[in-house]
């Protein structure tokens, strides 16, 4: 499946991406700075799945951002659109394949961490797979990786110090923390923010856990930073998708800036 969904982007131009990108709600627009971008809509793309949701173009985009020739995913797709985890997570298979080393995943993601005010951004130290769920559930594809992963660092300690060099040196303010992945499309009750909160998480969100997953699986070195866009229920008065978009439109410039540097240093 994959193989064929590669020959056709190899066949379009895509023949040496490095750096894989998946680019949360509202942080899109940064795949529009990529230069000589060869853009794929996704229902042009083999076995590609297509998204649903409102503000997520759709679209694959290589070339050259900071000199370093990426692919990105203008758009992702959510489990709680009704993709199964191997449909959410095929982009990071076909990824793979493309030769990408280097995924960094971000999101939109509701603030835990009683210190976190919406507009930070957060380096992803580690994760939380509240759901149950797992993408490598079923058959294990032996070409890209063992069936038993370790996830003692799935978020690579040398992309997190990166991060922290880039916000020392450019005076960018980074939160750090872990992300709890929820299914969504509920926002979180109350009881649940508590909840995570005791458990040690400080932001939570409905993405970004299935792909880090299956780009540990491949052996990829994986990067991630969440927007914080809200703080998560009870802990504000309520929460709503709108805000969540106006938030991330404040956050842009910062966020353009910041994975700009990172794509430089990686
Ligand atoms: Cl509060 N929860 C979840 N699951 N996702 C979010 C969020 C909250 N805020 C932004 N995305």
């Amino acid at each position: 499946m994959f193989k064929e969904t590669k020959d056709y982007l190899v066949s379009q131009g895509i023949t040496e991406p490095e750096i894989g990108l998946i680019l949360g709600s509202g942080l899109g627009e940064l795949a529009d700075e990529i230069e000589d971008a060869i853009k794929i809509p996704y229902e042009d793309i083999p076995n590609f799945p297509v998204s649903t949701v409102v503000g997520h173009a759709g679209q694959l985009v290589y070339g050259t951002l900071s000199g370093r020739k990426v692919i990105a995913l203008q758009g992702r797709f959510h489990y709680y659109e009704g993709y199964d985890l191997q449909t959410v997570t095929y982009p990071v298979r076909v990824f793979k394949e493309l030769g990408v080393s280097i995924l960094v995943v971000t999101n939109a993601a509701g603030g835990v961490n009683t210190s976190f005010a919406p507009g930070d951004l957060m380096i992803i130290t580690d994760q939380i797979n509240l759901t149950g769920e797992n993408p490598l559930i079923g058959a294990n594809i032996e070409e890209h990786g063992v069936r038993f992963v370790d996830m003692t660092e799935t978020y690579s300690k040398r992309g997190q110090q990166l991060l922290k060099d880039i916000a020392k040196d450019s005076g960018l303010h980074l939160q750090q923390g872990v992300y709890a992945w929820f299914t969504g499309p509920t926002y979180e009750t109350p009881a649940e923010i508590k909840f995570a909160r005791t458990i040690g998480a400080d932001a939570v969100g409905m993405s970004t856990v299935p792909e880090a997953i299956v780009g540990k699986h491949c052996g990829m070195e994986i990067i991630g930073i969440s927007c914080i866009t809200n703080l998560a229920a009870g802990m504000q008065a309520s929460l709503d998708h709108d805000e969540v978009v106006d938030v991330t439109t404040i956050v842009k410039p910062r966020f353009k800036t910041l994975i700009k540097e990172l794509v430089k240093r990686a």
